[in-house]
């Protein structure tokens, strides 16, 4: 079977913003504790952060990091995490059961996330609370000195600004499982008000007004709607999350599910439009895709916790999906749709980083090792950089109900002018059959392949563990050829590569 794809370096979606390979850690299960913070741990440094985990991260080049919720923010008290540990509160989490020791604070994570090399995104709690919080909160981040917040930072140990950019105005404020819940109107009023005093504080902030849990929700797409016309031009970006799950066991149906991801954006993309030209305005608002992954593995192990039959444990091992290798190509899947849609979506993170949902697993006490879908995202993060290009693709295709045509192929490359690389990162969702990939690549100059990573494996249900973390690695593809502006290589069946080029 062969598969034509055309690159012309002058035919571009977009520049891809760099946070589009963002991440987020919760606190959840053992994302915090025992995930990147673990003072008993034997590489923990000064801080009692994980040395292991901070290399792992370092490795993917995460940009930004999302925080410190999720569900969890919608009760959170920000200022139960400042002060002298010893006397912070001991709170029970209402969103996944559980206690939460508070040890882990703002401070503390983002001087985490200097140490890693990552910028925060950080979320403010429309659920229990609202306005007069997130102005105290912000007030506490980003100002200088000479006010009462701002000089209770200092006073704990900070003198300059956090200056953080990138708000989160609540999370999933659709969802009827969230700590204050909220209907459309009333969720974009506060929005709107709230992002209004954030803004008379500081009209450079970049903020993320909640958008649709996901694309099944009854909600949806009126919910972007109505919340876009309260805030449209108070905004930068309306987040969307989604999860990919293949309990039916139906390898076919479940890649198929990143054209699910693709309609999705582009509904929504229909609907800001739809806003800006209502609101006859010139300013234009992004997706930020904050929360998107595998998640299924772990949700029958979970149950008794999250139901309450456990008490409220601290820090239990909550949704540890154990990545296998068909995720591998989802995760692939996902990513070239974000590419591919880099126009309109300028921000994506990884749900989530460490233990939760995560590429990064740890041992308490023992290592810390990277789950199959650490290797997509890595290539993703690390050579994903630049200008997305439009691709004309031609690939046969299987027909799965209620998605349609699938092209077997699925397919996204990046151009960096300045360094003269082109980069492919291709999934085949053939079951069987191998693709014959014939790229012609049109303006480039001359090219030749600098690196060419093949990610397969016979058992899709296979997965790394501690004990054996290279069950799943990248190895060296083989067969590719560049020659007369034209790349030629087989692609195996239900494999995942990414082919880098230079001029
Ligand atoms: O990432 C796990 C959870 O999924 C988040 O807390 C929530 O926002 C979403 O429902």
């Amino acid at each position: 079977m062969k598969a034509t794809v055309i690159a012309h370096s002058k035919f571009t979606i977009s520049e891809i913003d760099p946070r589009l390979y963002g991440s987020f850690i919760e606190h959840l299960g053992r994302a915090v504790y025992t995930g990147i913070y673990e003072p008993d741990h034997p590489t923990a440094d000064c801080d009692g952060m994980r040395q292991d985990v901070i290399d792992l991260v370092k490795e993917l080049q995460v940009p930004i990091v999302r925080y410190p919720g999720g569900n969890f923010v919608s009760a959170y008290n920000w200022e139960d995490g400042i002060g002298p540990r010893e006397e912070r509160p001991v709170r029970l989490d209402l969103a996944w059961h559980t206690s939460e020791s508070n040890q882990v604070g703002i401070h503390e994570f983002a001087d985490w996330c200097e140490t890693v090399g990552t910028e925060m995104m950080l979320a403010v709690n429309l659920g229990s609370r609202g306005l007069d919080e997130a102005r105290n909160f912000l007030e506490y981040v980003n100002h200088e000195g000479g006010s009462t917040w701002s000089d209770k930072r200092r006073a704990n140990g900070r003198e300059a600004p956090f200056d953080v950019r990138l708000w989160c105005l609540g999370n999933e404020m659709d969802g009827p499982w969230q700590i204050g819940h909220k209907t459309a109107d009333e969720y974009g009023r506060l929005a709107h008000e709230t992002a209004k005093a954030m803004r008379a504080f500081d009209s450079r902030l970049e903020l993320v007004v909640c958008g649709s849990s996901n694309a099944h929700m009854p909600t949806y797409p009126q919910w972007e709607a109505t919340v876009l016309e309260h805030t449209y031009n108070e905004v930068d970006h309306i987040s969307l999350h989604m999860y990919f799950e293949n309990r039916a066991k139906d390898t076919a149906s479940y890649l198929a599910r990143s054209l699910e991801l693709d309609t999705y954006i582009g509904t929504v993309a229909g609907v800001i439009a739809y806003v800006k030209s209502k609101k006859r305005s010139k300013k234009d608002v992004y997706i930020s895709f904050d929360e998107w992954n595998v998640w299924y593995h772990s949700k029958e192990r979970d149950k008794a916790i999250l139901e309450g039959h456990n008490g409220w444990p601290e820090a239990p091992p909550l949704l540890e999906d154990d990545y296998n290798f068909e995720d591998v190509l989802q995760v692939g899947c996902i990513l070239n749709t974000f590419i591919n849609r880099a126009d309109v979506v300028k921000i994506a993170c990884l749900a989530q980083l460490v233990n939760v949902i995560a590429p990064i697993m740890t041992v308490p006490g023992g290592p810390a090792w990277r789950q199959t879908i650490f290797y997509p995202y890595y290539y993703a993060s690390v050579y994903g950089r630049g200008t997305a290009l439009k691709l004309m693709v031609d690939s046969p295709s299987y027909t799965v109900e209620d998605i349609g045509t699938v092209p077997y192929l699925d397919v996204s490359a990046v151009h960096d002018a300045t360094s003269g690389h082109v980069t492919f990162f291709l999934v085949n969702r053939h079951l069987s059959e191998a693709l014959d990939l014939d790229v012609g690549l049109l303006e480039f100059g001359a090219l030749s392949i600098v690196e060419d990573q093949v990610i397969a494996h016979s058992d899709l249900g296979i997965t790394n563990t501690a004990e054996t973390p290279d069950n799943v690695v990248p190895v060296k593809g083989e067969g590719a050829l560049f020659a007369d502006g034209r790349l030629t290589a087989p692609i195996a069946p239900l494999s995942y590569r990414m082919i880098r080029l230079k001029a």
